[in-house]
């Protein structure tokens, strides 16, 4: 944050503020082409790929995916088990047809549906990586025989996987990547130039890697952000590093959660997520007095998404292991008050 609000006066001084300079600049196409070759480092995507920052939040991509990969007598499948997954399947309807091969609704959202089947010929299979809302993740990725999509907008880097048996993700980048405003997307070039209806050209993945993600002005600020946060990652130890860290924090959360019989997880252990911890109060009636104390420390955002009520805390990969400490033993004293 500090760099970015220094580029804002002066951008690697330029004497030009990263606010006005222009993005067909060599300033700017330095720092697309460091985002780019990031990604691909973290992720060791092959040559197969291509990255793309393009505008807009992953809701964009809600469409764009089926816009580009689903024609309108085909059927895509879509793996649901949660809100997010649920707009995309909504989203992806108005261009072909949709199958949901899982819905974890019957629990209230609360494990990945692994038991389901596909058919051969389905366009694509969706998932959600992380359930934002729900507090459940997947651990192990699906096999399939169809190209594989994935909504990785609150997981993205948040650990090592084989991430080329995905034929596209995407993420929006406000959680673990950067500043709000531009969305990643990894896609598989096979998969494209398939479907029969024409695209408006900020919507074809095809044009936007023909033209480095510079069809338009991109946000230059957010791509910037990004970039500054995928250095970071890099410094760090990439994303070995990031799965050890963030496998410290939720650990520490959720031994906190089972070990105080004031609080309770609903979320299947199997599939707890490392970024969202949803949980609640044994006593729904404490709730409040104990959000108002996390309020008081400094922790704001503990209050679950208004879908689901009870907690949620959010450990994104800058989230430090100081601060899932520091509401651990704010949940030990309330409970030694409480309990
Ligand atoms: C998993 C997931 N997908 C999609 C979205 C929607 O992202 P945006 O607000 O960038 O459109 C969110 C937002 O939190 C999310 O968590």
């Amino acid at each position: 944050m500090e760099q970015a609000s220094q580029a804002i006066h002066d951008f690697n001084g330029t004497g030009l503020s990263i606010l006005e300079i222009g993005h067909r600049t060599a300033h700017f196409q330095s720092v697309m082409d460091e985002a780019i070759s990031a990604v691909k480092q973290l992720m060791q995507i092959g040559e197969n790929h291509d990255v793309l920052f393009l505008h807009g939040g992953a809701t964009t991509q809600f469409m764009e995916v089926p816009m580009n990969l689903l024609d309108e007598q085909a059927t895509a499948a879509y793996h649901v088990n949660g809100i997010w997954g649920k707009k995309a399947a909504t989203e992806a309807a108005l261009f072909g047809k949709v199958n949901v091969v899982a819905d974890s609704s019957d629990r209230n959202n609360t494990y990945i549906q692994k038991d389901f089947s596909i058919s051969e010929d389905a366009s694509y299979l969706h998932i959600t990586s992380n359930n934002t809302v729900e507090g459940t993740q997947w651990h192990h990725f699906p096999q399939t025989n169809v190209p594989l999509v994935a909504d990785m907008s609150s997981d993205i880097f948040c650990r090592p996987a084989d991430y080329n048996r995905f034929a596209l993700i995407y993420a929006g980048a406000q959680k673990n990547m950067g500043a709000a405003g531009v969305n990643m997307v990894v896609v598989r070039k096979d998969v494209l130039g398939k479907v029969k209806r024409r695209l408006p050209t900020i919507m074809d993945y095809q044009k936007h890697i023909a033209a480095g993600s510079l069809i338009n002005t991109p946000p230059v600020f957010a791509v910037y952000v990004s970039m500054l946060t995928l250095r970071w990652i890099i410094q760090e130890g990439g994303l070995t590093e990031m799965g050890k860290r963030n496998e410290a924090k939720a650990g520490l959360l959720y031994h906190t959660i089972d070990s105080l019989p004031i609080f309770k997880s609903t979320v299947e252990k199997e599939d707890r997520s490392l970024m969202n911890a949803v949980f609640f109060l044994t006593d729904p009636s404490l709730e409040t007095a104990f959000l108002d104390e996390c309020k008081k420390e400094g922790m704001v955002g503990v209050k679950g998404y208004r879908t689901v009520g009870g907690l949620r805390v959010s450990m994104y990969n800058a989230l430090p292991l100081s601060s899932v400490e520091a509401i651990c033993s704010l949940m030990q004293d309330f409970a030694r008050r409480k309990g």
